[in-house]
């Protein structure tokens, strides 16, 4: 009686659960505190960060500036002549929508010279992708960064998010565990 009631809650708990997990995008702010600015060391910046698809970054910046992304072959010598897009509002926000490289630089190009560019990494392992090809085949996990389908079989996507991040989520994942078992109890 009591085991009959219960199922459809845990099953509930365990539905809002990963759609949390999966769902979790994070903004970066460029730069952190100093922002997207000639004196800011980007590279410290991105040191030790993992940028995944569904992210965003948040360049915030003085009118001096702006922020242009720019194709690898026009990165290093800071050619502006043909950004894939710029921006110049002060509070530029990027969401990163495809794994692969990707490249940031001032739209002053004496700024950019002098190190005001930005080169990040999209990973898209979020789903226990063992690679982050750039190019995606259709239906593939990657693909669909937030699906709601997810929530069909949490516990073979939840582990995986819960191994690369931080230890707030393993305890999740450890409830999670506990409560997948539970169920697998109350159903038998
Ligand atoms: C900059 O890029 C443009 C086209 O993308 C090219 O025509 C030009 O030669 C490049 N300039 C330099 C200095 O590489
Ligand atoms: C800057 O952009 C972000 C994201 O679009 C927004 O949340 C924030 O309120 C904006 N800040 C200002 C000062 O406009
Ligand atoms: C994500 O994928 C990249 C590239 O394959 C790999 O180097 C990295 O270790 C992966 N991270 C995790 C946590 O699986």
């Amino acid at each position: 009686m009591a085991r009959q009631q219960l199922l459809p809650v845990c099953a509930v708990v365990l539905v809002i659960f990963s759609l949390a997990l999966t769902c979790s995008a994070s903004t970066y702010v460029v730069g952190g505190n100093s922002g997207w600015d000639i004196s800011t060391d980007l590279d410290s910046w991105t040191l030790g960060k993992r940028f995944l698809v569904g992210d965003v970054l948040l360049f915030q910046y003085s009118s001096s500036h702006s922020v242009m992304e720019v194709v690898p072959q026009d990165f290093d010598g800071c050619n502006m002549s043909n950004p894939i897009s710029s921006s110049s509002t002060g509070n530029t926000s990027i969401p990163l929508t495809a794994p692969g490289d990707k490249f940031f630089v001032c739209g002053n190009k004496l700024h950019c010279l002098g190190g005001m560019k930005l080169q990040v990494t999209v990973d898209d392992n979020r789903s226990a992708a063992p690679a982050p090809a750039p190019a995606m085949e259709p239906g593939a996990p990657g693909s669909h960064p937030r699906p709601s389908t997810k929530s069909d079989n949490p516990s073979s996507v939840v582990p995986s998010i819960g191994f690369v991040h931080d230890g707030s989520v393993s305890v999740v994942v450890v409830f999670l565990g506990f409560m997948a078992s539970f169920m697998w109890i109350a159903s038998v």
